[in-house]
């Protein structure tokens, strides 16, 4: 399907409707999964750096890592809107790179849109790829890109001034054209606020019930990632114990000889076996 089929825009209208449900997807499997489970959106997130590149953080991935991955997501998810997660440094050099950038994430990336991180601080830089005509997704609340300076992956927004400062920011990415914003890691009274404060929709991943749509991690949903379970995860399937079982039902059925059986196995005619000189 052509990239301008499916609008990021069109998201805005199911505000007060209907909960948005998104996941992330990152290879042909977990993007086509995702399409015919029937998903609002993917983000092709830049949490790729922990679930498939296995790095500690989001700081050490790249475009080009991105870019691989959204490539391989819309081969996966042809038919379904496909958001491509800006990485560190991609977009906080100038106004140009930020452009530059999110442009190869909708030319060979083939994404409908990009997720920034960050409020206030980033406003130019959005406003500047919104107005080359790219969608922006903001994200706001627990960026893991500020890791660093925030002290580690913790809840945001618990003092009045840092609540505040989440609302404001909310408020300024709505004016710089965001079609929605993520909310990470928030509590779910402040998180309410925002939502009812902005005209766009709000997912909250973290951020309690009252957003205005929700977005996991697949690794997550599937329980494949055993590294870090976040108390905001709800695991729907033991993905990496069941994984595992069956990888070791493989190794016993060779080593016990049970696998591959005839079932499995081609056969040759008597005839010419017969002829075969040995
Ligand atoms: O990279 C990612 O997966 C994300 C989501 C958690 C929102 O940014
Ligand atoms: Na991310």
């Amino acid at each position: 399907m052509s990239l301008f089929k499916l609008s990021p825009y069109s998201l805005i209208e199911k505000k007060g409707k209907e909960p948005i449900v998104a996941i992330t997807a990152y290879d042909y499997v977990s993007a086509k999964l995702a399409e015919e489970s029937g998903f609002d959106f993917v983000l092709i997130g830049d949490s790729a750096s922990m679930v498939i590149l296995g790095e500690e953080d989001t700081y050490s991935i790249g475009m080009e890592e991105m870019l691989l991955f959204c490539k391989a997501v819309s081969k996966g998810a042809p038919n379904i809107l496909r958001i491509g997660d800006m990485p560190f440094l991609s977009y906080q050099i100038s106004k140009e790179k930020a452009i530059l950038n999110a442009g190869r994430f909708v030319k060979e990336g083939r994404c409908h849109g990009v997720k920034v991180e960050g409020g206030e601080e980033v406003a130019e830089i959005v406003s500047a790829i919104v107005r080359a005509g790219i969608p922006v997704l903001g994200h706001i609340g627990l960026t893991p890109q500020r890791s660093m300076e925030l002290g580690g992956l913790k809840v945001q927004g618990k003092t009045i001034e840092s609540a505040q400062k989440l609302l404001r920011d909310a408020e300024i990415l709505e004016e710089v054209g965001v079609f929605a914003i993520i909310i990470e890691c928030v509590p779910a009274e402040l998180a309410k606020l925002i939502t009812q404060k902005v005209n766009v929709p709000t997912i909250g991943i973290g951020a309690g019930p009252y957003t205005d749509g929700q977005i996991l991690v697949f690794h997550d949903v599937v329980g494949l990632y055993p590294k870090i379970r976040p108390k905001f995860v709800k695991t729907y399937f033991e993905g990496y114990e069941n994984f595992k079982k069956a990888l070791k039902n493989f190794i016993n059925d060779c080593k016990n000889r049970v696998f591959p059986s005839e079932k499995e196995s081609f056969k040759i005619s008597e005839e010419v076996l017969k002829q075969i000189k040995f």
